[in-house]
């Protein structure tokens, strides 16, 4: 049986491994997601951009530098050059086997057995050229894969997903925000439609929290990974969290004091 978006709303809480498990493994690749579906990870989350030759990968960065072993910006890069970089002994030379996953590999491998939250990370200053071509792609080869219902695609960037969304058989969306939380930003989730909202843990709110949810939107927030954190989210009433450490997380989620906090 297929994994399906909509039956998140079932569960409680819904972890989300950041980047995979980004806080024991090298972030966005094969074995980081491994670890965050062994985990108990109800959806990964990946980051993604198109290489030169217009094959979407799975990076967090513009550049390679950081997590990998080469340098240079991935859009001005070919596949088959990415594909050469270490992704993995960065982190740790038992990785060194790791490579920049394409999006066909993590489709292929965990679509389906686990929610995908595909966050498309080319903004709108990329330029015409590029506009629009990379939620052209992952929009097709969801499709094309026959797992729309598991598949969440999330941005910052509200145009992405208002182009993603109007494609035919598009997925579920979600709307990422940093920026302190407004009735304009209720109002463009209203427009688009979105399954949920991942606000960074600092402008998550009870008030945020009572907005989305009276839309109907589930609030999944991210940059929350202590005890702390992670028991203040369960108590303003928030649905999950996108941690870096997926089982961690669950441990620490509070389950009784949902929606405890008048703040
Ligand atoms: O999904 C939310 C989070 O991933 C957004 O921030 O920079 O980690 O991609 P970033
Ligand atoms: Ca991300």
């Amino acid at each position: 049986m297929k994994v399906c978006v909509d039956e998140l709303r079932e569960r409680y809480p819904v972890i989300t491994g950041h980047r995979g498990f980004q806080e024991r493994y090298p972030e966005n690749t094969i074995v980081s997601f491994a670890a965050a579906v062994e985990a108990g990870a109800d959806v990964i989350e990946m980051d993604v951009h198109l290489t030169r030759d217009g094959v979407p990968v799975v990076i967090h960065d513009e550049t390679v530098d950081r997590t990998t072993d080469g340098r240079g910006r991935v859009g001005d890069m070919l596949l088959k050059e990415i594909r050469e970089l270490d992704a993995g002994r960065w982190f740790g030379p038992q990785f060194a086997a790791e490579r920049v996953p394409t999006l066909q590999e993590v489709l292929d491998r965990f679509g389906g057995r686990v929610v995908l939250n595909i966050e498309i990370k080319a903004y709108d200053e990329s330029g015409p050229a590029v506009r629009g071509r990379v939620e052209r792609e992952v929009v097709r080869m969801v499709a094309e894969k026959e797992i729309v219902g598991g598949v969440l695609i999330s941005s910052f960037d509200a145009n992405i997903l208002k182009r993603a969304g109007r494609m035919t058989g598009a997925p579920a969306l979600a709307l990422i925000s940093k920026v302190a939380f407004d009735e304009e930003t209720l109002e463009a989730c209203r427009r688009l439609g979105v399954f949920s909202f991942h606000p960074r843990f600092d402008v998550t709110t009870g008030a945020l929290v009572r907005a989305m949810h009276g839309a109907g939107i589930q609030v999944y927030a991210f940059g929350a990974d202590s005890a702390d954190r992670i028991g203040r989210l369960a108590a303003l009433g928030a649905d999950g969290v996108i941690a870096k450490n997926p089982r961690q997380a669950r441990r620490r989620w509070p389950k009784e004091a949902r929606g405890t906090s008048p703040i």
